[in-house]
């Protein structure tokens, strides 16, 4: 087992940015505690209000969210913070080279039913020159991070993040409260029979995905050849670690159930940060039209298509596209 600072080391990163790390690392902790609280403290259930894209908050997506801005802005590393619980940038250091994007809790709906939740995180460096308010600085594409992760709360608080050399998983010993590394260079096998869609949607998916998710359920007696098993965490940090840990194809396709929101997933810190850990794991990251960390962002809470995992099934969805 080898704690975090030395395998970051390791890799070569940057001692400021292994220094906003440990802040971030701070955070998630402090999440995680209140999470396994969360019933005792008062913390179940919704706030009466509803975040800039219209969805009701949860109690512990606002005290994450504070949590987390709050430890970022106080660090003196971050120029700036964005958050699916923000409506727009919030400014922090002038001299922070750091700008961070963030979902405090991901797979809010699973709160109250005390399932796997998470917080997703996405670190870009901040241009010197800019100030802390302009919300600009973060139109940066994903292929530019310079960090992503995830921090699980599940059955074992989990850490899942990549500077760009590999993707490493960690858990936190609560022993002595720090995220030890347990395993390195995580692969997501090329080929799968898994696949995780909210099936519930399939009247409004397009005729690609339509066809492709009825090949699938076809099985061994259809065009594909072979079984394939089904998964639906709701929580994108659940389905995505699990096709990190044994493969699989993602998606969040685009449909027609509201014209104005083909997409429902958010590039900046959701599919971004996810994207990352997942090429840098040998898996594939895609639109139907194209790599998602080539995406040249035009708003912090713009949304995508998300299709990710096992390389040969990512590669054969996409192939009812052409
Ligand atoms: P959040 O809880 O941060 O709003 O994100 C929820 C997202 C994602 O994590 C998950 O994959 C998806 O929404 C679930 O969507 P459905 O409600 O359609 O299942
Ligand atoms: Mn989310
Ligand atoms: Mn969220």
């Amino acid at each position: 087992m080898q704690r975090l600072a030395p395998a970051l080391r390791e890799d070569n990163v940057p001692l400021d940015l292994i220094s906003l790390i440990k802040t971030i690392l701070a955070a998630t902790k402090e999440i995680s505690f209140r999470v396994s609280q969360a019933h005792l403290g008062g913390l179940m259930g919704s706030t009466l209000d509803e975040n800039i894209q219209g969805e009701v908050q949860k109690k512990l997506d606002v005290v994450a969210n504070e949590l987390f801005k709050d430890i970022l802005l106080e660090s003196g590393f971050v120029k700036a913070i964005s958050s699916e619980e923000e409506d727009t940038s919030v400014g922090g250091d002038k001299n922070g080279k750091f700008l961070v994007s963030f979902d405090p809790l991901d797979g809010s709906s699973n709160i109250d039913i005390n399932s796997l939740i998470g917080t997703i995180f996405s670190i870009h460096e901040a241009p010197e020159d800019a100030e802390p308010s302009d919300p600009d600085m973060f139109k940066q594409s994903g292929n530019r991070q310079v960090c992503a992760g995830y921090v699980l709360y599940g059955p074992s608080t989990m850490l899942v993040m990549t500077t760009g050399s590999g993707t490493h998983f960690y858990v936190l010993d609560r022993t002595h409260g720090g995220y030890l590394l347990v395993e390195r260079n995580v692969q997501v096998p090329q080929d799968t029979q898994e696949f995780a869609i909210n099936m519930s949607n399939q009247r409004f998916w397009q005729a690609p995905m339509q066809r492709y998710i009825s090949d699938l359920l076809a099985g061994d007696t259809g065009p594909r050849g072979k079984n394939f098993n089904m998964r639906w965490i709701a929580a994108m940090v659940g389905d995505i670690h699990r096709v990190l840990t044994r493969g699989g194809l993602f998606t969040y396709p685009s449909d027609n159930r509201n014209p104005e929101k083909p997409y429902k997933l958010r590039l900046m810190y959701e599919a971004n940060p996810m994207s990352f850990l997942i090429e840098q794991a040998g898996g594939l990251a895609m639109t139907s039209e194209g790599r998602i960390m080539d995406i040249e962002p035009s708003d912090i809470h713009q949304r995508v298509e998300v299709i990710m995992g096992s390389k040969n099934e990512v590669e054969a969805c996409l192939g009812y596209y052409k």
